[in-house]
């Protein structure tokens, strides 16, 4: 949900200017939240090859920016990855199937950036079984590199308006090796109004709603401060903040001027859409969502690569039983029967984006 510039001259009100004093100008060029994207400088740099991969497998798309991973390292060569039970989405994920997701996408980002840097891993997915932790892993010199790792760090989620331009049908079969990809134009608008209509479910859900709204982060200070969830941030953002026209209070009141306008800017940018890439698994176990999460992962880098833009878009795969007539409507259109559709995303080519905030890997760090 970050919100960017054009977004923003949306909220102030169509025509409202913001005359910014000379102090309050300065104030607004330091706006970046240079802790919460320290992580990001310090990818690669460390001597221990584990280390080095988790400081890249850190920079992973995961649901919500919750950032749910724990590591124990273990002797010199290995580790084990820990779902942190603290970090969790229990209206909109009550069964943690995103969050293990994000963990699919943190292990392939590590095996990758291991590839990179000359070591291979083994991973064992839940070896106490799917209540215990998500792999262990051991790291051992000589691998053949993947060339996906060279995009882990230009990959984002863009949450932006796509161009009104196809994606080539040369590029989406390319795609089609990593997820199914649409792009034909009567499923294309299908799924924009399922995505649109699941999106309404959750925004007039107050308690699904709510969960967002609490892991919104106002402005620079909150950002650093807590490097992760939904960053508001940026000098136009903070200008409406200073102003009072931006504040938590409104952000889950239906009846407030931003709330509406907030509805309206997520409708314009679901259907400037012209494609999506859809990943499904025919059982639903632990392990299946943790190897959509790797599958996830690639078809990201795969898209950068190609220049394209890749946003999921999760709400009508979503539990909760509000939900569920546009969880059927998903399965009933993208999966055969008992399959279960694990992502959906928008594809296309978007703006640049900058990089969203990370926990420096030292915090992510327990006892073995
Ligand atoms: C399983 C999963 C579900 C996600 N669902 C959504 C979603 O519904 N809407 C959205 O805007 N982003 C979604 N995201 C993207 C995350 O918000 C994003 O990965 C996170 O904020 C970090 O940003 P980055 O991917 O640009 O590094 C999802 C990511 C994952 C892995």
């Amino acid at each position: 949900m970050t919100l960017s510039r054009r977004k923003t001259l949306a909220l102030i009100g169509g025509g409202t200017v913001f005359a910014a004093s000379a102090a309050a100008a300065g104030f607004l060029t330091t706006r970046t939240p240079q802790v919460a994207q320290r992580p990001w400088e310090l990818a690669g740099t460390y001597a221990d090859p584990r280390l080095n991969a988790l400081s890249f497998a850190l920079l992973a798309p995961n649901p919500h920016n919750l950032q749910p991973w724990q590591v124990a390292l273990e002797g010199e060569d290995a580790l084990t990855l820990h779902h942190d039970p603290t970090r969790r989405l229990p209206e909109t994920d009550p069964f943690d199937r995103q969050i293990m997701i994000g963990m699919g996408c943190f292990l392939e980002q590590m095996v990758l950036a291991a590839g990179a840097g000359g070591h291979s891993v083994d991973l064992t997915l839940f070896p106490d079984g799917e209540g215990g932790p998500v792999a262990h892993a051991i790291f051992r010199t000589g691998a053949t590199p993947d060339p996906l790792a060279a995009q882990i760090m230009d990959r984002r989620s863009c949450k932006e308006p796509f161009e009104d331009r196809p994606v080539p049908s040369a590029l989406a079969n390319e795609l089609e090796s990593f997820a199914d990809i649409y792009t034909d134009a009567p499923t294309v608008e299908t799924l924009k109004t399922l995505a649109w209509e699941a999106m309404e479910v959750e925004f007039f859900t107050h308690r699904t709603m709510q969960e967002s709204v609490d892991l919104m982060r106002f402005g620079k200070a909150e950002i650093n401060a807590n490097p992760d969830g939904i960053d508001l941030g940026g000098p136009f953002l903070e200008t409406l903040m200073l102003a009072g026209v931006l504040s938590r209070e409104v952000q889950n009141d239906p009846e407030s001027s931003g709330f509406k306008q907030g509805v309206e800017l997520y409708r314009t940018m679901l259907h400037a859409t012209p494609a999506y890439a859809v990943l499904t698994t025919p059982t639903n176990t632990r392990a299946d969502q943790v190897d959509a999460g790797r599958r996830w992962l690639r078809l990201n880098l795969a898209t950068t690569a190609k220049g394209l833009a890749l946003h999921p878009v999760s709400q009508a795969l979503q539990e909760y039983p509000e939900m569920a007539p546009h969880y059927a409507s998903a399965h009933a259109l993208l999966a055969p029967a008992e399959h279960t559709v694990q992502m959906l995303g928008r594809l296309g080519y978007g703006p640049s984006t900058p990089r969203t905030p990370r926990w420096p890997l030292e915090r992510k760090l327990i006892n073995a």
